[in-house]
């Protein structure tokens, strides 16, 4: 490595660990990340901040100060996660903290042991954080209450609840686009009801001044939508229309036993996204899936890989960056 390489390796590793410090300012009363609702505007500009540094270490291939040596972090997923569980383990390790993957089925959950009694475990082992998901809605929540003062709560998702992780990353990956949200429109589209990462994107969203428009069959419409700020459309033409970024949500299809929606074929017909309902989006307009994505049933396998409309790899790589920039403001020290 040249002088200069160094130099500029150091300059950035110094800038991440700066906008830690300077963001645990904003950040210093919250000791859990359970939902989108009670983050304010300074904690997410200066997690914006944090991860955008992450993302600079990252794309130069440099390791950040070990801003987390002294913490252990452990990721106890009851519910299966590609991207969630392996970011938060990338983002972990990155940041030089210990990391434990519990292998829940292999687990004494197995035998029955709590999710409580689990966590009580691990604290005993010198665990700092827990990142859960669990399918009980407030389940985050509930730990919080219980073991929250001896140990860290990071939502990773909690039922149909919340998943504040995602909705962060999400807006990062917006703000990355279109800087100031403020007045852009958002277009969510699918199976609301059931959907976490809707309901923590419509509540950070509307924070910022963002117009959510929501579109998806009657049956997956939650009833609460007066509350929730947003514009809902029966069908998704009027709901993307003008949009800047189109939000697809994954169709459950483990839930269509309950007979939802008449065929996955109505389903695609009625709501898939594709290039040609693009074209009633904004000029410009991207389109996102949290993932797991059911190609060409709620999203078009064409429209999925067209680089130059699709953040859904971009969301992917972001969820790295600001898991890290989360975990360190956090538990940085
Ligand atoms: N978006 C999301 O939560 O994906 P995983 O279920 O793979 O973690």
């Amino acid at each position: 490595m040249s002088e200069h390489t160094a130099t500029a390796a150091t300059s950035r590793s110094r800038a991440f660990a700066e906008a830690v410090s300077s963001g645990r300012k904003s950040w210093k009363q919250r000791r859990h990340l359970l939902d989108t609702d009670d983050i304010t505007p300074e904690e997410v500009k200066a997690l914006m901040h944090v991860a955008a540094e992450a993302k600079q270490l990252m794309t130069a291939g440099e390791p950040p100060q070990p801003l987390l040596k002294s913490r252990t972090i452990a990721n106890v997923f009851y519910e299966n996660s590609t991207r969630t569980r392996s970011s938060f383990e990338l983002a972990a390790r990155k940041l030089s903290a210990s990391v434990i993957n519990l292998d829940v089925a292999s687990s004494s959950v197995a035998k029955g042991e709590t999710i409580i009694d689990t966590s009580k475990t691990l604290m005993s082992m010198g665990v700092n954080a827990l990142v859960q998901r669990h399918s009980a809605s407030g389940s985050a929540h509930q730990m919080a209450q219980v073991v929250g003062n001896d140990v860290q709560i990071i939502n990773a998702g909690d039922g149909w609840n919340a998943h504040p992780t995602q909705a962060l990353l999400d807006y990062f990956s917006m703000s990355e686009v279109r800087p100031d949200l403020a007045g852009a429109r958002v277009a969510i589209v699918g199976d609301i009801k059931h959907s976490r990462v809707a309901r923590s994107n419509i509540r950070l969203l509307t924070k910022f001044g963002v117009h959510v428009h929501i579109a998806g069959p009657p049956t997956m419409m939650p009833v609460q939508l007066s509350e929730m700020g947003v514009t809902v459309h029966s069908r998704v033409e009027p709901a993307i229309e003008d949009a800047d970024f189109v939000m697809v949500l994954r169709l459950q299809l483990e839930r269509q036993k309950q007979g939802l929606i008449p065929s996955v074929g109505e389903y695609r017909k009625l709501y898939r996204i594709d290039s040609s309902r693009m074209r009633l989006a904004k000029q410009g307009a991207r389109v996102m899936h949290p993932g797991p994505m059911n190609r060409d049933v709620e999203i078009s396998d064409e429209l999925a890989e067209r680089n130059e409309m699709s953040l859904i790899s971009t969301q992917v790589t972001n969820g790295v960056a600001v898991r890290m920039a989360i975990l360190s403001l956090l538990l940085g020290e």
